[in-house]
């Protein structure tokens, strides 16, 4: 190799040396760059988290969690994927959500037809976040207004009854015979009429005329005077009827 032709290869090397050297420093640069702005993100969402705010990410999980809370996990993913079966039970609430100024529906059907994941789907539709939905089981109702057993019990004040959607699930399975269901309900019923419009969805195996058999004329004719009891049809889905 001539001295020239040696020359020029040490001269080619340093310069591939130099370009890679360039390239490395600019990817660091790039990745701390990403880094910083991974880093301006998290702390804008600790912002927001402290201000009590949801991301989309934390929305999603706190409405699995919440959902989870009251319906098997596929369901509660099915529901935040918008990826439930229109069944009779999700059309009728759909249908009522679209009716301005009803304030409540009374889902009646067989077990397993779809009621109580429909009334989480609506909760999910009508609530801004989930702190802003409940769902109370009947035979927890009366307990869950009473506030001194509540906040024996949970450490919290009872009560809160002010959601934008409150669901009370499987009317029928409480107690009757202390009184004190029916007082709770007729309680709960009242102050969710006041104030501002709030939905409140209660679900029942009990046909309509046992429902209403059941709650008395003063509850019943709030829910007629303000939504109405709808019928679900359809066979048990947990035994993988039609859907
Ligand atoms: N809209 C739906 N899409 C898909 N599966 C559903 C739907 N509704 C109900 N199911 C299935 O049926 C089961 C029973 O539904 P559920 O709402 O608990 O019935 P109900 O409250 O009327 O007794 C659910 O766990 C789920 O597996
Ligand atoms: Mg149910």
């Amino acid at each position: 190799m001539s001295e020239v032709e040696a020359l020029r290869e040490a001269v080619d090397r340093a310069m591939r040396a130099a370009l890679e050297a360039q390239a490395r420093e600019a990817q660091a640069r790039g990745l701390s760059l990403e880094a910083s702005d991974r880093e301006r993100g998290a702390e804008e969402r600790e912002k927001r988290r402290a201000r009590g705010e949801l991301d989309a990410a934390d929305l999603r999980a706190a409405w699995l969690a919440w959902l989870s809370g009251h319906i098997p996990a596929e369901d509660a993913t099915a529901i935040v994927d918008d990826a439930i079966q229109p069944t009779d039970a999700v059309r009728h609430v759909r249908r009522w959500l679209r009716r301005a100024g009803e304030r409540f529906v009374v889902l009646s059907g067989g077990v397993g037809t779809g009621k109580t994941v429909a009334a989480c789907a609506a909760a999910r539709q009508v609530a801004k976040d989930p702190r802003d939905a409940a769902l109370i089981r009947a035979p927890a109702l009366a307990r869950y207004l009473d506030p001194w057993r509540h906040e024996r019990e949970h450490g919290e004040r009872a009560g809160r009854v002010d959601h934008a959607i409150l669901i009370v699930d499987d009317l029928g399975t409480e107690r009757l015979d202390d009184g004190r269901f029916l007082a709770a309900l007729e309680e709960l019923v009242d102050r969710r009429l006041a104030g501002s419009p709030r939905r409140t969805i209660i679900t029942t195996n009990l046909d309509a005329e046992h429902a209403i058999e059941r709650v008395g004329g003063r509850i019943a004719s709030r829910w007629r005077g303000h939504g109405r009891v709808i019928h679900v049809r359809g066979e048990d889905l947990r035994l993988g009827g039609p859907q």
